[in-house]
């Protein structure tokens, strides 16, 4: 028999309390010890669990639940943790049968949502914590391509790569999806985007035509 799991790794959607799952705040009520940002702490404001503020270092995160062995941990991230999350270390670090994953309501999802697409054919693409590989040869062609770009050289690096290709599509910079502060812009190539776009940025690509 396997292990009960004790580490819920729970997707807490893209910001607004709205986007929580119930299933996501069920998990996180039978918790003991809560692991996340703080802007993800602060969605359960009046939880009694030991709260435990931590940045995206992942070492971080595995030291805090290794210290609390036994004890009941849910560990929160933005969005889905099937995407460009800490589920994958931690998974590996503790095994899979001691942690069970809550799905969340992705930025992904909401971004094709506010726009109006489905997202079948789209390639999504993790700018967020470094510079991604693939490089633009493998995006050429591609109909829809979502990219996970809250980092400051994000944008820099998607008009690097894609450099002319960029005209083929319909650029909608989508930020702070969900919360008050939300803002869809859309961009032209060659254009100034004149001010520091949000940590918290999706740019989706849509193929003319
Ligand atoms: C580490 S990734 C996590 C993705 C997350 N697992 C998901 O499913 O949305 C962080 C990236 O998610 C995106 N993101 C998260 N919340 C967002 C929001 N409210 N609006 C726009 N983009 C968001 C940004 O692209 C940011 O760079």
């Amino acid at each position: 028999m396997g292990l009960t799991p004790t580490i819920a790794i729970v997707g807490c959607g893209p910001g607004h309390p709205d986007y929580l799952t119930a299933a996501a705040v069920k998990a996180v009520a039978l918790a003991e010890v809560l692991v996340g940002a703080q802007r993800l702490l602060d969605l359960f404001p009046q939880h009694p669990a030991e709260m435990i503020r931590v940045d995206a270092k992942i070492e971080q995160v595995l030291e805090a639940i290794t210290l609390r062995a036994g004890k009941r941990v849910a560990v929160l991230v933005t969005g889905d943790p099937g995407l460009a999350s800490l589920a994958k270390p931690i998974i590996r670090r503790f095994g899979p049968e001691r942690c069970r994953i809550i799905p969340g309501i992705s930025s992904v999802q909401a971004a094709f949502a506010r726009l109006g697409l489905d997202w079948l054919d789209a390639r999504i693409i993790d700018a967020h914590g470094k510079d991604p590989d693939p490089g633009a040869d493998t995006l050429t062609g591609a109909a829809k391509i979502a990219v996970l770009g809250g980092r400051a050289r994000s944008f820099e690096w998607l008009k690097q790569t894609m450099g002319d290709r960029l005209r083929d599509y319909e650029i909608h910079v989508c930020e702070d999806l969900t919360l008050d502060s939300e803002r869809i812009t859309d961009w032209q190539p060659g254009s100034v985007l004149e001010r520091t776009l949000s940590s918290r940025t999706i740019f989706i690509l849509v193929k003319r035509g």
